[in-house]
């Protein structure tokens, strides 16, 4: 691969949430639907394997906010139980996440300091882990049981930037092809770098991104789709000549949304790789978590007015996806390329407050619970 294509399909600096804690903020929903999960983490982390040492990991944790009560509550429901042994959560995500933030969320230094867990129970030591989930991270066999949410849609390398569109959603037959396999590669690595971590009777807990029975997904659930938003509003800033087109296709989300039968193929087969490896699939279901944003204008429709609700819908669309545009215009000054981003959001925004009517951005994930035999 030559080092121009490396710089604009390497995925690994450019998709990291907006830090500062702006992410978590603005992330109510991710939070939501995480939280929605609760009774599925408990019964799992109920029948973790007896080890002398609990280590638990979160992959993908950008600023740890969005699970920070997860991780409170299931902490807390060990120690109610007497469990007094020594726990370790180890976060993980990219080497450009904003781990300051996380770090001083969970010792009460920012964020909720009545979760901030590591100052609240005693014997609980949190570490952090800047190296991508498609490698094994921690000893073999040491897990007791892996979290994550909302982060495995991530591909480890674009396999192609997209020509028509922002999103494999919208892409081409031939460029989804290229995503899905890629997708399908990552899977694996994936799952058998939790198979080496796992001890056994360990479990993975995951809700991902994907595509569910009815076609839906992130920001397309009826009314408009999100991602075909980011699309035109994009490809509007090509046609009037302010971005160029260069800029227009390499803004390309290093992302894929696989079907409920993308990600349980591997544990369909006895076979496969990912069978032999140890990992049995306990359950798969989708779950639609509604947008907040969206819910609260609907409750509020007397005192939110439109514009109110566009200026609360497109932050949290931003806080994941502006690395994606920022970084489509590498090569421009940062003061234009602050321009542009924030033009192109107006737009949307502006869109929105004009007719709020079909705009949301609901979630659609797909909820694993695996074990590791
Ligand atoms: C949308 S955020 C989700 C954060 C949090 N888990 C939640 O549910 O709100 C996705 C996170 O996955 C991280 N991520 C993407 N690819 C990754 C990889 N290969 N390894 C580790 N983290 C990754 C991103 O940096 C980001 O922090």
């Amino acid at each position: 691969m030559t080092s121009k294509k490396l710089e604009t399909l390497n995925t690994q600096d450019v998709l990291s949430m907006k830090g500062e804690g702006y992410y978590s903020k603005k992330t109510a929903g991710a939070k939501n639907a995480i939280d929605s999960i609760q009774e599925i983490l408990e019964r799992s982390i109920l029948s973790i394997p007896n080890k002398e040492i609990l280590r638990f990991a979160d992959f993908g944790a950008a600023d740890g906010g969005t699970s920070q009560e997860l991780w409170y509550n299931l902490i807390n429901l060990l120690r109610s139980r007497g469990d007094d042994r020594a726990i370790e959560v180890i976060y993980t995500d990219l080497a450009s996440n904003d781990f300051s933030t996380l770090f001083k969320n969970m010792q009460g230094m920012h964020g909720e300091k009545n979760l901030a867990y590591q100052k609240i129970f005693d014997n609980v030591f949190v570490h952090g882990c800047g190296t991508g989930f498609h490698q094994q991270l921690l000893a073999s066999d040491s897990l007791s049981f892996g979290f994550s949410a909302t982060a495995m849609h991530y591909v480890s390398e674009k396999p192609c930037q997209i020509k028509n569109h922002v999103h494999m959603v919208g892409a081409d037959l031939s460029e989804k092809k290229q995503f899905m396999a890629q997708a399908a590669t990552d899977w694996e690595s994936i799952l058998l770098s939790r198979a080496r971590e796992l001890a056994p009777g360990g479990r993975f807990v995951c809700m991902n991104f994907g595509i569910d029975e009815k076609g839906r997904y992130l920001g397309n659930t009826g009314g408009h789709s999100m991602f075909d938003k980011f699309n035109q509003h994009w490809r509007t800033h090509w046609d009037q000549g302010i971005i160029t087109k260069e800029e227009y296709i390499n803004a390309t989300f290093a992302q894929h949304y696989r079907t409920v039968d993308e990600f349980c193929t591997p544990f369909n087969d006895k076979m496969s790789e990912i069978s032999k490896a140890g990992l049995k699939l306990l359950s798969c279901s989708t779950k639609l978590t509604k947008c907040p944003y969206r819910t609260s204008y609907e409750k509020n429709i007397r005192s939110m007015s439109k514009k109110d609700f566009a200026d609360s819908l497109i932050p949290t669309t931003r806080s994941w996806s502006e690395t994606v545009f920022r970084t489509a215009l590498s090569k421009r000054d940062e003061n234009e390329s602050n321009e542009i981003v924030n033009s192109f959001y107006e737009k949307y925004r502006a869109e929105v407050e004009r007719d709020p009517d079909g705009h949301a951005m609901d979630y659609i994930h797909i909820i694993m619970e695996i074990e590791k035999i």
